[in-house]
């Protein structure tokens, strides 16, 4: 047991602030879709998995819960090969009243091409709710109607988000150095 990775990454958002802000974007969604039979939460894998699992719990409408998947986020290769689905929803979603749940955007462009996608799909409604943000109105290019936290431009890990793949169960959100990293 002694090659077990103990470094734990320092506390940049506290699980209680996460909490809180969690329960008041439920309460605006919930507000927002009031009178929706059955809103449908799509979840970005892997990185929305728990703050999703968070906020469908806390909504007072009803909801059903999918999943879709991209290729891995990789800085030197976004350009190479953009943004790739390799696991779509398994529900149709013409019609239906759906809010996307995303991780972080960065320069937007994961986002829009989820937008784009499911767009052309045609939802009665589309919204997107990103847990942060971390760039300022320059960097955005897909429309974001709830978001958790704006945040400066580090890379940060848990609740969900990894750094390679590490530190996804942490219940606070943390900073490493990493390709953002200060
Ligand atoms: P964008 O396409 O530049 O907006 O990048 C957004 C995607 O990059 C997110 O879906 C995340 O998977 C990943 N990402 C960006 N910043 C971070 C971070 O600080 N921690 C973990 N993942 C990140
Ligand atoms: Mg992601």
């Amino acid at each position: 047991m002694t090659s077990v990775n103990v470094f734990r990454p320092p506390v940049f958002i506290p699980e209680t602030a996460i909490a809180e802000r969690v329960d008041a974007l439920a309460r605006r969604i919930s507000a927002d879709h009031a009178g929706v039979d059955d809103l449908l939460l799509i979840g970005v894998l892997r990185g929305a998995f728990i703050f999703l699992g968070d906020l469908a719990r806390r909504l007072t409408i009803p909801c059903s819960v999918d999943f879709m998947a991209l290729s891995q986020y990789d800085r030197d290769a976004t350009t190479a090969e953009g943004v790739r689905l390799v696991m779509d929803v398994r529900v149709e979603i013409r019609g239906r009243h759906v809010v996307l749940v995303e991780d972080i955007v960065d320069s937007g462009e994961t986002l829009a091409f989820l937008v784009h996608t499911l767009e052309v799909r045609r939802p009665a409604s589309l919204r997107t709710c990103v847990l942060a943000r971390k760039r300022g109105p320059e960097g955005r290019l897909a429309r974001l109607d709830y978001v958790g936290f704006d945040i400066p431009d580090r890379w940060v890990v848990g609740y969900g988000l990894d750094y390679d793949n590490k530190f996804r169960t942490l219940p606070y959100i943390g900073v490493v150095h990493g390709p953002d990293a200060l």
